[in-house]
């Protein structure tokens, strides 16, 4: 190309040259926007089915509970009623009274131990040795909640402390005050209380006024005393009688399939329940959940 034709063809090709990049970035750009809203609804789709499994995996635990014992059932459906209205009453936010519902429905799972069930269910007098291996089922609680302990970090916590008092005086670990995690507070309070109206095998029910009385007795020593406080304030004990009838008459929904697609398909995934694999090893002996009761 001679070189006054080449000198005035620089700027159009040039100019070309701009309009095709700009096209180019356009396309890529709307490619990107395209990639990222994948990235984000993919991301909801995992969130969703992984809150889905979730709730499947606690609700197969309760089912568990149901399954080996219905009276432990009820009353822990009790338990976490009372603890759900008490978490509100005090302003507490969502996440903490989600924590509270937990620990509340799971706080006696140490109880499905073989040993320790025919003990609950015995309608003799228990022996010292009897209670000695009841007071264990906060321990083997937490230890079947272990798992779970990433998911939900507070959730073997406060089953290991439902029984820890203010004073100090509680096992397993002897916490005092605050240092007690809030939802196992709260659950000690409802925990007692339904404990005492409901009765045991070896124990008869008592009438509300006795347990409101053991409760105020056990203000600041046994219970967090604002908690106590709380729950014997007229409308909320209200709320809690009337939620007692709820959960009396409450029959189990018929199962259905939960909503979603194909992201309800889980992985077949490998889990440790073996030993030898995936670094599982077999029950140590010093395990609270493998020690015999007598
Ligand atoms: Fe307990
Ligand atoms: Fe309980």
């Amino acid at each position: 190309m001679p070189e006054h034709r080449a000198t005035f063809a620089r700027p159009i090709f040039a100019s070309l040259g701009h309009m095709t990049l700009s096209r180019v970035a356009l396309a890529g750009a709307s490619a990107t926007a395209a990639a990222a809203a994948a990235v984000l609804i993919r991301h909801e789709q995992t969130r969703r089915s992984t809150e889905r499994f979730a709730a499947a995996a606690l609700e197969t635990l309760l089912n568990a509970i149901d399954a080996n014992d219905p009276e432990t059932g009820a009353h822990v459906r009790r338990v976490a009623a009372y603890a759900l209205i008490l978490g509100e009453a005090a302003d507490l936010s969502e996440h903490e009274c989600k924590s509270i519902e937990r620990v509340a429905l799971f706080h006696d799972i140490g109880k499905i131990h073989e040993a320790l069930f025919d003990i609950v269910h015995d309608v003799e007098t228990l022996t010292p040795a009897d209670r000695r291996a009841i007071a264990k089922h906060p321990e083997v609680g937490a230890k079947v909640l272990e798992p779970l302990k990433r998911f939900y970090p507070d959730l073997a916590d406060g089953v290991l402390s439902h029984h820890e008092r203010w004073d100090g005086k509680g096992y397993p670990r002897g916490l005092k005050g605050r240092r007690i995690p809030l939802a196992a507070r709260v659950v000690a309070v409802v925990d007692t209380f339904d404990a005492l109206t409901h009765g045991r095998r070896y124990r008869d029910a008592q009438p509300n006024d006795v347990a409101r009385q053991v409760l105020l007795d056990g203000r600041g020593t046994q219970f967090d005393p604002d908690f106590v406080d709380l729950f014997l304030f007229p409308p909320v004990f209200a709320k809690v009688l009337g939620a007692e009838r709820e959960v009396v008459q409450w029959k189990p929904p018929v199962q259905k399939r939960r909503t979603g697609g194909e992201d309800d398909k889980v992985p077949d995934i490998t889990f440790r329940w073996r030993p030898g694999r995936n670094g599982a090893r077999g029950p140590q002996a010093s395990d609270p959940m493998h020690q015999t009761a007598r």
